[in-house]
């Protein structure tokens, strides 16, 4: 996504908790990407990579949350723990309402923009193991379609993809 975005022209910011793999990524393309470092589970890392980002580029005017973990690949739900599902939960869904409502509220005084929320297949498909995963990105979709008609009056559209399997970081061990 920051490659197609740098190559459309725009100026990107890439934001990872993971410093080494993410300035790398900002190098590798030049002067139109750069790196900071933010846990999108945090509200004040957001916040904080908002106002950066407004202050680096002038704007901020699409917003890609992204940021992701997977849950455990317990085939049971009766060996989910609370721990893991409350990991989950603070980056797969705090992470889209903290990352949405910081960059709605930029968008709705400066002229509208545009956030894209990273939903999955597995959000709307249900199946065995990852119980904990296709809950929170359920709840993605919702919270995309409600954000999408909270904010339409104010220029900012909402909108979710929900991909199916690729072999990424993510699931390497599969
Ligand atoms: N790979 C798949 O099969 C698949 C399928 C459907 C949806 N998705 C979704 O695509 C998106 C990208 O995942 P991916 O497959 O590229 O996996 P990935 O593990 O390569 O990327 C996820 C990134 O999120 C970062 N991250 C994790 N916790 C974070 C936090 N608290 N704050 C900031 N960054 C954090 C990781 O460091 C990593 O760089 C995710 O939302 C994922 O759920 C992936």
């Amino acid at each position: 996504m920051v490659e197609l975005f740098v190559a459309e022209g725009a100026g990107v910011v890439v934001a990872d908790v993971d410093s080494s793999r993410g300035s790398a990524l900002a190098t590798s393309l030049g002067s139109k990407a750069i790196f900071l470092q933010a846990d999108m589970g945090e509200p004040q890392d957001v916040q904080a990579l908002v106002d950066a980002t407004v202050a680096s580029l002038g704007g901020l005017h699409v917003m890609v949350n992204n940021a992701a973990v997977s849950s455990a690949m317990h085939p049971r739900l009766l060996d989910e723990d609370l721990a893991d599902f409350e990991r989950v939960m603070r980056i797969n869904m705090r992470g889209i309402m903290l990352g949405t409502q910081a960059a709605a509220r930029h968008m709705v005084t400066h002229g509208g923009g545009s956030i894209i929320n990273i939903s999955a297949i597995s959000g709307l498909q249900a199946g065995f193991g990852v119980a904990c995963y296709r809950v929170a990105k359920a709840g993605v979709i919702q919270f995309s379609k409600s954000a999408a008609i909270d904010l339409a009056g104010y220029g900012v559209r909402v909108n979710c993809i929900a991909p199916g399997n690729i072999r990424t970081g993510m699931n390497a061990f599969r």
